[in-house]
């Protein structure tokens, strides 16, 4: 039986806007996806504006049951730190923050262990946290996949002094190769990458994992057979995170989904 059957299953879509809409063009947004993913019962869905927005869509999302993330946060609470957001400023109006995104890894030049600061200081300060992973082209090519979301996971729980409630954290598996490349992994490679990650951290933390999510080109067409895949608990979405209504057919897949789960 796979990990993410729960008694009643449920599956988890985010939308991480990246660097993408103006101010009230992110708010319209926000608006229609609440329309586009209304009365998705088994869907945990949650959308990730630019910091600007937050504020903002917070209160499109009120009473919505759609969730609000940051897409990135520093490790302290205050300070000489130009330009960055501490999960203090989002603690207690923000729901979840995102960690260790390939753009930020390899654009920013983020290192592991600056990943793990920023998801202990988002727990420190009760924020969900999404943990991403993934492998390059090369890695992939080399064989080095497994490798290389160990070290990646290992730096993050090197961090922790103690272990985390599992519905605090999210990881994603994000294949580098497939982040807004059109090139999706298939269903099968998800599967094995996620079921490995699960199987790492079950190794680390013997109460179980976090739900583990995929994400790159994840669309409306294809949604529906990675969520088919036994532990691939839901989806991390870039690109079509900007057109609420194909957004909504991924969270209709995801609820489609957990209600199959349940019926295995
Ligand atoms: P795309 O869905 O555009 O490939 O982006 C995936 C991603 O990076 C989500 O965080």
């Amino acid at each position: 039986m796979a990990e993410s059957r729960h008694a009643t299953a449920s599956l988890m879509v985010a939308g991480n806007w990246k660097m993408n809409t103006t101010v009230d063009e992110g708010v319209a947004l926000a608006r229609a996806v609440c329309v586009a993913v209304a009365a998705k019962e088994r869907v945990d869905v949650a959308i990730l504006p630019p910091f600007t927005h937050l504020w903002a869509i917070r209160s499109v999302l009120e009473g919505t049951g759609v969730r609000l993330g940051a897409q990135d946060v520093y490790w302290k609470d205050s300070g000489a730190f130009t330009g960055e957001i501490s999960p203090a400023m989002l603690a207690g109006w923000c729901d979840l923050t995102l960690v260790g995104h390939s753009e930020r890894r390899h654009i920013f030049g983020e290192r592991n262990h600056e990943v793990g600061k920023k998801f202990v200081a988002s727990l420190a300060h009760g924020l969900q946290v999404i943990l991403a992973v993934g492998e390059t082209s090369d890695e992939r090519d080399d064989g080095r996949t497994f490798d290389v979301v160990n070290r990646q996971l290992d730096a993050v729980f090197a961090e922790l002094e103690i272990p985390p409630a599992m519905d605090a954290w999210v990881i994603a598996y994000e294949p580098v190769w497939a982040i807004g490349t059109g090139r999706t992994a298939t269903p099968e490679q998800a599967q094995e990458v996620v079921a490995h990650i699960k199987q790492h951290v079950r190794a680390r933390f013997l109460d179980g994992s976090p739900r583990v999510l995929y994400g790159g080109s994840v669309t409306a067409a294809n949604a529906a057979s990675l969520f088919g895949e036994a532990d691939i608990d839901g989806a991390l979405v870039g690109g079509v995170s900007l057109r609420a209504e194909e957004f909504g057919v991924i969270v209709a897949a995801a609820e489609t989904a957990a209600c199959a789960r349940d019926l295995d």
